[in-house]
This record gives structure tokens, sequence and C-alpha cells, in this order.
């Protein structure tokens, strides 16, 4: 068995095998050991994490983590069209509204998402026929559900996932049922309309894959900021903008081009959110001491490129714990090992990747 000063050498020996630049800051960060029943590293910090149904409604073990780390939750579903609208003329808000029930309940907030996105559509959706047909329903959408949580849901992600994923050129939208009837315009009406319907909430536009060396995320990057920066000159209403950070263990950050991104979006006047932030370790060496380091050092890598461009406002992980977590659906290990993306392992204890994100908190309190 590797002694933990042996094992954080072999991990960030490796590190450099995995574009990891600069792991040693990660050295310090991680020599003390984390005892089990260590306090919270993250506690009090603005930090969060994606809740799922199942768990918070039978598993309490699961309920004292997000308690006891977390200041903020999100659904990772419940507030999709799949989930509020199982048919045109229904509103079904039993998820969100359990979420909503348990945030308060512990001095929390619920963050939104997502009202507009390609994805988890209800297939009746798909019977838009046309543009008035589309305004009326996505305007009438954002009047009910923002309507609903007006005052309680504080931060939006309005629109998710609106770059394709390889965009051809700048000015590429994704294709969905939204832009097909009503073009690009969708993006400015969804946010104006969330705008008039609660003032007061934080409007987020929320994107993945803009972190990494490649010409595909730069291109990502490009198309992301060039919507953005249409969107201001336009003075539509936005506030923040939301990194998803699903990082991939192995590739490299862009640090160049995130600070860049995110120094842009500073100038803007937009308030720079992580908003699911996990590390897709299938690709990562087997033994999870050494692969825990790792993952730590990819989101340290990446959490210092955004601050190196603008303050994180907060950081949310997607999920908490590695016993739940959407990676092995995509990125199974071939070794067959689970997959270690998250804050927790599968029995709740602190990992190292939770001391980095309290790192970067801590000076955002
Ligand atoms: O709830 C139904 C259940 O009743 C049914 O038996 C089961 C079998 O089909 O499906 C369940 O719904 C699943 C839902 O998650 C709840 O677990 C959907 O099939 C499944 O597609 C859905 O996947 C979610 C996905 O978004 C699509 O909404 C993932 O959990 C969630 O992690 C993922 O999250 C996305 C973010 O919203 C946006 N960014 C990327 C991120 C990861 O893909």
């Amino acid at each position: 068995m590797l002694s933990r000063r042996e094992t954080i050498l072999t991990a960030l020996k490796a590190a450099a095998g995995f574009g990891l630049a600069s792991a040693s800051p990660l050295g310090t960060l991680l020599a003390g050991t984390a005892a089990a029943d260590e306090a919270s590293p993250l506690a009090g910090l603005r930090y969060g994490a994606a809740v799922r149904d199942v768990p918070l409604a039978v598993e309490p073990e699961f309920r004292a983590a997000i308690a006891r780390h977390c200041r903020q939750i999100v659904g990772e579903g419940g507030l999709k069209w799949f989930d509020i609208r199982p048919t045109r003329e229904q509103f079904v808000y039993d998820s969100p509204d359990k979420q909503m029930a348990f945030a308060t309940a512990n001095g929390m907030t619920l963050r939104g998402h997502t009202l507009v996105w390609y994805g988890a559509m209800p297939d009746w959706t798909k019977t838009i026929a046309s543009a008035s047909d589309a305004e009326r329903l996505l305007v009438g959408h954002i009047e009910a559900v923002m309507g609903r949580y007006r005052g309680r849901i504080k931060s939006w992600d309005v629109i998710n996932e609106a770059i394709p994923d390889d965009p051809a050129s700048r000015s590429d939208i994704r294709p969905s049922i939204w832009q097909q009837r009503l073009g690009e315009a969708h993006l400015a009406l969804a946010l104006r309309t969330a705008a008039r319907v609660d003032p007061d909430a934080q409007l987020v536009i929320n994107e993945y894959d803009v972190e990494f060396v490649g010409d595909r995320y730069r291109r990502r990057r490009e198309a992301f900021l060039r919507l953005i920066r249409d969107l201001k000159l336009r003075n539509v209403p936005l506030h923040a903008v939301g990194l998803q950070g699903h990082l991939r263990g192995d590739l490299a950050i862009d640090r160049e081009g995130v600070a860049a991104f995110t120094a842009e979006c500073r100038a803007m006047g937009l308030a720079v959110l992580v908003t699911e932030l996990d590390v897709i370790d299938d690709k990562l060496p087997g033994p999870p001491d050494v692969r825990d380091i790792l993952v730590a050092a990819k989101a340290y890598e990446f959490l210092d490129a955004v601050r190196a461009g603008s303050p994180i406002d907060s950081i949310l992980t997607w999920g908490i714990t590695d016993r739940h977590t959407w990676v092995p659906t995509y990125f199974r290990r071939t070794d067959g090992l689970p997959n270690r993306p998250l804050p927790l392992d599968a029995g709740y204890r602190v990992k190292p990747l939770a001391r980095v994100i309290a790192h970067f908190l801590r000076d955002r309190r």
C-alpha cells in the first residue's frame, strides 16, 4: 500500500502525462490528510450540488451530505420540459416542489435548470407547427414556471447548450424546435420574458466543452462569445455565464483560452458560475488514491484558469457523491472500476476534489 506521500508523488508525476501543467500547488493543498469525520471543507462557501429525487427521498446519507456541504442545490432533473410538461396542457411540479421544500428546510437556495434546451423535450413538442404556436408555448412556459418560483429560485439557466456540439461557424446555433420555429430570436425572447416575470432573478446562459485545448473547443468558445456579445449589444437581459465544467481527465485545459473568455465575460459585466463540475475519469489510471488526486488536479487547473479572467461567483458539482452520477452512463471505465468524478466517494468520504473547490471559493464568501 502506497503511503499518502508516495500516492501524492505518484499522482503528481502522472499528472504531467494528463496535460496537467502545474499540479504542484495541489501538492500543498493536499498535504493535510482528510480525516473521515473532518469538518466539511465546503460548508458555508458558495458551493452546491445537483440532486436526484430518488436518493433525496430515500437515502438519509445523501440528504445529510447535501445538508452538510451545500449552500445551494439544483435538480439534475425536475425543471426540464420532459419532467414538467408531459402534455401540452399539463404542468407537473412534484419534483421541483420537493427540491424547493428540501432547500428551504435546510436554509439553502435552489437553482433553476433549465427553461430553453434542445434536450429532454417531450415528444409532443415535435408537433409545434408554427412560429406563433412556438412563441405562445415558450412565453407561456416561462411565465408559468418562473412565476411559480418567483423570488425563491434566484438564479436560472434560462438558456442551456445553445451552441452546436461542433459549430461550423461563429454564428451557428444548435438546432431545436425553438430554433426551427423562431430562429435565433428565441434566445432573446426567452431572456426578455424571464426578466419580465422575475426582475430579481439572475439570468444565466449555460454551456459545456469550452475548457480544453483543441480546435473544436476554441470554435465553441468563439461561437459562445459571439452569441453573448450579440445579446449584450442588443441590451437583452443577461447577468451571468454558466460554465458546466464536465472536465475530461485526459484532456488539457486551455488556460489562455479560458482566462481570455472569462475576462471578456467580466468586461461585459457578467458573473461567471461553474454550474455542473465533475471530472470524467474513464481514461485516468486505476488506483483510486492516485485517480482522486488527478481528478482534483484537473479541477484545480480549470478553476485556476477561470479565476485568471474573472472571480468565480459560485461552484456547483453535478452530483455530490460517486454513488450517484451520470458519468458511467456515457464514460464507463473499461477496467470495470467505478468512476470517481465527484467531491465525495460512494461512502460519502471527502475527497481531494472537495478541498480544491473550497480553495477557490474561500475568497468568495
Ligand atoms: O425518470 C425517468 C424514469 O421514470 C424512467 O424509468 C427512466 C428510464 O427511461 O428515465 C428516467 O428519466 C431519466 C432522467 O435522467 C432521470 O433520471 C432520463 O431517461 C434521462 O435521460 C435523464 O438523464 C439526465 C440528462 O441530463 C437528460 O435530462 C441526466 O440524469 C442528467 O445528468 C443530464 O444532465 C445534463 C444537464 O442537464 C446539462 N448538461 C449535461 C448534463 C449531463 O448530461
